[in-house]
């Protein structure tokens, strides 16, 4: 997507904080004081995006799903325990529900890294939305569950 947006003329721009944006304008300040004026404004942000609470007046705060995930980022060469290099092998998306629980495994980068997502309940202090995993709990929660 990127190759064909830069092919039809998409300049990009990287390492850019926007600040404040100006939608019927399509006019972006940013952060470091330069400003982007274009056609129109994409905001496709996070979840503390800026441009949302800007574009609908008001904070729009993330709601809470009662839901926390851990991601595992890995190389794909750098596995050497054999049940999940098999999975590896095959790239798909692989998919494990059980109570309260799941997993998701998918590659990434053409299958050179891999991505686990491990859905388990929330039990972070109210208002933090993200901390260091504890492995220890991580694998508590599946330390039931069958082999891959
Ligand atoms: C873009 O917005 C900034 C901040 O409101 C303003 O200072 C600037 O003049 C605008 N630029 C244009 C070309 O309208
Ligand atoms: C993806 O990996 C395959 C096998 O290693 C390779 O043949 C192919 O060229 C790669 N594609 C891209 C877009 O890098």
């Amino acid at each position: 997507m990127f190759e064909r947006a830069r092919e039809l003329g998409v300049k990009f721009r990287f390492g850019i904080t926007a600040d404040r944006y100006d939608f019927q304008a399509a006019n972006v300040s940013l952060v470091d004081g330069g400003e982007v004026l274009g056609d129109l404004i994409i905001a496709a942000g996070d979840l503390w995006s800026k441009a949302r609470a800007q574009l609908f007046g008001n904070n729009d705060p993330p709601l809470p799903t009662g839901d926390l995930v851990y991601r595992i980022v890995l190389h794909t060469d750098t596995i050497e325990d054999a049940d999940l290099g098999a999975i590896v092998s095959r790239p798909r998306v692989h998919l494990w529900v059980g109570p309260d629980c799941h997993a998701i495994y998918y590659s990434l980068r053409n299958n050179t890294m891999i991505n686990i997502v491990l859905l388990v309940p929330e039990n972070l202090p109210e208002n933090v939305a993200k901390a260091p995993g504890d492995t220890g709990q991580m694998k508590e929660y599946f330390s039931d569950w069958g082999p891959l």
